[in-house]
């Protein structure tokens, strides 16, 4: 975490521009593709730096800021609701004196010295929906999406058990109840069972197991999973007939509404505090996940004197739960090796039961985490396990240490097949210098090759490739694609055998005629997918994506590579030195060379495609942006170039058609004229665009 007492303005800047990315991305994976990669607290840090850099330079606050927004925009596939009433999300705390300072913010807002009633709920841990019923009719159910517009899963919530679709009794004509569906932990597990058995994806969790089993387009999906539902607030209401948050929970459970029966009414902060210790105590008991507890000011008269911020109410916040940690012994420490040869340490512990689940790897990180914490093979341990994430030992019992325990000493070897291992300067990474020389790296860089968004070849899971590598069947990526003919029946003369692949155990006739046909299917890929399945050093899917975007065509982007031309690849955005110099590095080994040339005999390459204008005179254009624009901002100008098929490079050079000059333009506009390149105003740069 950076400190902010000491950040300058323009380090606050990029800061911002940096969280409003990374936040966006999380929130994306999140609420979008159900897929998470940021753990809770992760997560939870980076947006309170966001607001501490934002609360302390008001005028850098983005359009594009986190705290502008709830969630994320919705999957487009479903139908939008619109929201009446937004769908707010709550402040988060973490410690006592936090909550002693929410208590007391009101108690000022309010100009009170008395306590506060509150109504203290379990923060339930799935993701909350709203139900409108008209006349007492189920009309419309709506996920949260963006706060404004959610997604519609009326049908998704009729399938529910118990969800009621006629309210018998007095209700408002208008009336929106809202609050969470959730997978109960035992449903979860019986699913990932299920889901296990029949190589289906397994959920991360029970909360993604929830909104993935409630966002299906096929309702009938989401009937087949068991999932629960809770209601702890309201929405659009025509008539509000109930004076406090507990009258309402009264409300709806006389209407066979579930509310949570570890709802409870707290007089002061000292009760609030109570009921955390409380809850916390019983979390791993209930039978769904929980992450924090809810307070809500109870009375209604009081909520609307204390109104909202732009996100978030002032009169509620969550006190969200502190990571879950036990003790436990280091039994061993495995050096892994990856598909780059990096070497990392592993930490196998003594089975532990962490707040509910069973662990029994941890994380180390690497050889200066090792060091630092001074962690022995034997120690008992702290492991900590927040979240999603892969659990962590965060310290080490030094009073219960056996005096001959041993320092680890980090391998100098690669332990797969004893090449020196290396650790350059500045990295933290000791890395193999095997090579392809190195079984273990050449099996990961093939499970890198085939993996979903790289070739995407079904039927060539992790262990496949293992036998298959240890069988010399496979031994390079380019071996996948003989492989059907050297599979092919041979006639009596043949000098080579064919490799038999059915009589294998656990193959037949049919699961390899499917093999077969997934890999041909394969043979068809797009360029991003391409140039990131050869697995070069750190190009992930998004860079890969930029490399396509910017050469489009693999020709072009390999020459360029073989040429060195470094330049005009850290020209790209989001594209650093280091990393060009890895990539470079590549297409500088003769051997990825070769598996390059015979790969693109056998694979076609998509060029990469984007709907661009072909009318545009900026088509296949490089265009360079300086100076302040002022009829445009910068990212609106770009993506304008893009939009009309030109590249955008924030480096002035010889491949460079047009510079885009906006006022007090400097050191790049003198470069463009050295270079005689034509220099466009704004307006002649919008008049060629279409
Ligand atoms: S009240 C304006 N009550 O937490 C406040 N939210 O961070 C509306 N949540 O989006 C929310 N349990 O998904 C409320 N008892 C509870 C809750 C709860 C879980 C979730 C909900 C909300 C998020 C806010």
């Amino acid at each position: 975490m950076i400190d902010i007492r000491n950040i300058d303005e323009e380090n606050a800047k990029k800061q911002l521009e940096f969280l409003a990315k990374e936040i966006e991305k999380a929130d994306i994976a999140y609420y979008q593709n159900d897929e998470p990669y940021l753990d809770d607290a992760k997560y939870d840090e980076l947006r309170h730096l966001n607001n501490a850099l934002e609360a302390k330079f008001p005028h850098l606050i983005r359009e594009d800021s986190p705290s502008r927004r709830v969630g994320a925009k919705v999957k487009s596939e479903f139908k939008k609701v619109e929201l009446n009433v937004p769908m707010l999300s709550l402040a988060d705390i973490f410690n006592d004196d936090e909550l002693h300072d929410f208590v007391l913010s009101i108690k000022r807002f309010l100009n009170t010295n008395e306590d506060i009633s509150f109504s203290a709920e379990p923060k339930m841990d799935g993701l909350s929906f709203s139900a409108m019923y008209e006349k007492g009719v189920f009309v419309r159910g709506s996920t949260r999406g963006d706060g404004k517009i959610g997604e519609d899963i009326t049908e998704n919530l009729k399938v529910i058990k118990g969800f009621p679709l006629y309210l018998e009794g007095e209700v408002p004509e208008i009336f929106e109840v809202r609050g969470e569906v959730f997978m109960s932990k035992s449903d979860f597990l019986a699913l990932n069972e299920a889901n296990e058995k029949s190589n289906k994806k397994l959920f991360a969790n029970p909360r993604n197991a929830a909104a993935g089993s409630l966002r299906q387009l096929d309702a009938r999906i989401t009937e087949k999973r068991n999932l629960s539902f809770v209601v702890y607030t309201w929405g659009e209401v025509s008539k509000v007939v109930w004076n406090s948050q507990e009258e309402f929970l009264e409300f709806v459970k006389g209407l066979s509404f579930p509310v949570n029966p570890y709802n409870k009414i707290c007089k002061c902060e000292k009760d609030l505090l109570n009921s955390f210790k409380e809850l916390i105590e019983n979390r791993a008991q209930l039978p769904y996940d929980i992450d924090g507890i809810v307070y809500k000011v109870n009375d209604l008269e009081l909520q609307k004197r204390l109104g909202f911020l732009t996100r978030t109410p002032r009169w509620a916040v969550a006190h969200k739960f502190p990571a879950e940690k036990a003790i436990t012994r280091l039994n061993n420490i495995r050096i892994q090796v990856g598909r780059t040869g990096a070497l990392t340490p592993v930490a196998d512990l003594e089975p532990v039961n962490v707040g509910g689940v069973l662990v029994s790897h941890a994380t180390l990180h690497n050889e200066d985490e090792i060091k630092r914490k001074d962690i022995r093979i034997g120690d008992m341990v702290v492991v900590q396990r927040a979240g999603d994430v892969i659990p962590q030992i965060i310290e080490v019992l030094f009073d219960k240490r056996d005096k001959d325990l041993e320092e680890f000493k980090f391998p100098e070897f690669c332990p797969e097949c004893g090449a020196h291992a290396i650790r350059e300067e500045d990295e933290a990474i000791r890395r193999c210098t095997g090579g392809l020389t190195c079984p273990q790296q050449a099996v990961e860089r093939l499970k890198h090759f085939v993996s979903r968004e790289a070739f995407n070849i079904e039927g060539l899971g992790d262990k496949v490739i293992e036998e298959f590598y240890k069988d010399n069947i496979i031994k390079t990526p380019f071996d996948i694609f003989t492989l059907e003919e050297r599979n092919r029946p041979r006639d009596l003369f043949s000098f080579e055998e064919s490799l038999g692949l059915e009589k294998r155990e656990g193959w037949g006739t049919k699961s390899v005629g499917k093999l077969f046909e997934a890999i041909n299917k394969s043979k068809k890929i797009s360029l991003q997918k391409f140039i990131y399945a050869l697995g070069i050093r750190q190009v992930g899917v998004a860079t890969a994506y930029l490399i396509a975007k910017y050469y489009h065509n693999f020709r072009d982007f390999m020459n360029a590579m073989i040429e060195k031309d470094i330049a005009l690849l850290i020209s790209i955005d989001g594209i650093g030195s280091q990393m060009a110099l890895d990539i470079v590095e590549f297409f500088k080994e003769q051997h990825n060379l070769d598996v390059i040339d015979k790969l693109i005999k056998v694979v076609e390459i998509e060029d990469f495609n984007e709907v661009i204008n072909e009318a545009s005179k900026l088509t296949g254009k490089t265009i360079v942006f300086t100076g302040t624009l002022t009829k445009f901002t910068r990212n609106e100008a770009k993506s304008i170039a893009l939009s009309n098929g030109a590249k955008v490079s924030s480096s002035v050079s010889g491949a460079t058609d047009f510079v885009v000059a906006g006022e007090s333009a400097g050191s790049k506009l003198k470069k463009a004229e050295e270079l005689g390149i034509t220099v466009l105003t704004e307006d002649e740069f919008e008049e060629m665009t279409v």
